[in-house]
């Protein structure tokens, strides 16, 4: 699937709830997962291919084997709980690759979802980096970016800068953009 850039009115909708648990459901996750690998990502948003729903997936790392991801995939996820306490992480994204922006988040969330049965699922994310992807995605559902995390002055002398560098080149990845 082609990963839509920063610059793209879709990136910024607010996603519909996922209602169908069918075969095309598990179609668009398949094809999300693998774009997502292919663009050296750790997780993806379905704006980010140009489907304004509530859907994501994630492919974290699974122990010392770099190949072995461990794959998430949530329909109309929700944040039912947050930990006080907050860090600040570098955030990448394959939608504004080249950009890496300082984003504080809280640690650790329970996140209740949907699995592609239409399953609610509720996952204790304790792990840092995946409450931070789970979050990070999230944010994407309500067209929100990294970006926009950016201090006020640096965002807008950013956010011209990178239109003009997208448009000029084609959907990549860095490594750990989400
Ligand atoms: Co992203």
């Amino acid at each position: 699937m082609e990963i839509r850039l920063y610059g793209d009115d879709v990136l910024r909708r607010i996603a519909e709830p996922i209602t169908d648990f069918d075969e095309e459901l598990e179609r668009l996750a398949g094809d999300m997962v693998q774009t997502m690998i292919q663009g050296d990502g750790i997780g993806l948003a379905a704006p980010q291919v140009g489907v304004t729903k509530r859907f994501l997936v994630i492919g974290l790392p699974q122990g010392d084997d770099e190949k072995a991801l461990k794959i998430l995939a949530m329909a109309n996820p929700e944040i039912i709980w947050a930990s006080e306490e907050e860090s600040v992480l570098e955030e990448g994204c394959l939608s504004l690759p080249e950009l890496e922006v300082e984003v504080e988040r809280p640690v650790a969330v329970k996140v209740r979802y949907q699995n592609l049965r239409g399953e609610t699922v509720e996952l204790q994310a304790d792990d840092e980096m995946l409450a931070k992807v789970i979050q990070h995605e999230m944010d994407h559902l309500d067209g929100r970016l990294i970006i926009d995390y950016l201090p006020a002055l640096q965002r807008t002398l950013m956010k011209s800068k990178l239109k003009r560098r997208y448009a000029q080149r084609s959907a990549g990845g860095s490594t750990r953009s989400a």
